[in-house]
């Protein structure tokens, strides 16, 4: 893992780089996009990119990383509608280029089954970024989740219940069940960028980053991906305790080169 620890202006900048990077450089970009608060900074610098510098998303594929089970379409708090108001529905990009499992469908596993192929057929996602949760699940794969789980129903933990509560009226509204790609679908992108703020993540980050490779924090299955960055601000890298961290500055950029 490359980890950053930076500024949180410095986070959002080299995330926006890299998605610039892959958009710009590939015929048909494939980024996997996460929700929560994390990313709405990035999402908020792409598509000032996108309205001042004309960086144009018309040629990718964007890949939801989750979804809740049980919401009504259009549901404000509906991931669907939280990048389409955060992000799509302000890029020229059809709206059909969001690509998830319709979770409003009969039968769940084989949307989730068909999710996986859609996201294969398309050549694989070549960025994926992600946020971690307090108790260090990757998408809702919470601890626990099988490392080589694909797209598929997952319980959520009382821990993000409660994280969740503070986008519901109050934790009894937040959905039980939830859609999201595996550790496995997630291992299989290209590029992998984990990103976190604030000192509520920093055991999170330790465990993921310097921790064991165990279910229990299911973000530290990605210490076996060839081409993962994390990227956090001072206060979720403070329990890191190895040097194989620096802090960036613009002088000092990662060069988001496979490896
Ligand atoms: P957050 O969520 O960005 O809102 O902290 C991250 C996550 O739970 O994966």
């Amino acid at each position: 893992m490359e980890t950053i620890v930076t500024t949180s202006r410095q986070q959002t900048l080299l995330v926006a780089d890299a998605i610039e990077h892959v958009v710009s450089a590939m015929p048909t970009p494939c980024i996997g996009v996460s929700t929560g608060s994390t990313p709405l900074p990035i999402y908020a610098e792409l598509v000032r990119r996108h309205l001042d510098e004309g960086l144009s998303f018309a040629n990718a594929h964007l890949f939801m990383l989750d979804e809740y089970l049980g919401l009504p379409e259009g549901h404000p708090q509906a991931y669907r509608t939280f990048l389409d108001e955060h992000l799509v529905g302000h890029l020229d990009i059809r709206a059909e280029r969001l690509h998830g499992p319709n979770v409003h469908a009969r039968d769940i596993p084989a949307e989730c089954a068909a999710y996986e192929r859609t996201i294969e057929s398309l050549g694989g996602i070549d960025l994926q970024v992600l946020g971690i949760g307090a108790d260090g699940h990757i998408g809702f794969n919470e601890p626990g989740s099988s490392l080589g789980s694909s797209t598929r129903i997952k319980t959520l933990a009382e821990l993000t219940i409660a994280d969740n509560a503070r986008f519901f009226t109050d934790a009894e509204s937040v959905p039980r069940h939830v859609v999201t790609q595996g550790i496995a679908t997630i291992r299989r992108a290209r590029h992998v960028i984990l990103i976190a703020t604030g000192a509520a993540k920093a055991a999170a980050i330790a465990a993921a980053c310097e921790g064991p490779v165990t279910t229990t924090c299911p973000a530290s299955a990605l210490q076996f991906h060839p081409h993962t960055t994390v990227i956090v601000d001072e206060e979720a890298g403070a329990n890191l305790r190895f040097s194989s961290y620096y802090k960036a500055t613009f002088d000092n950029k990662p060069t988001w080169q496979r490896i």
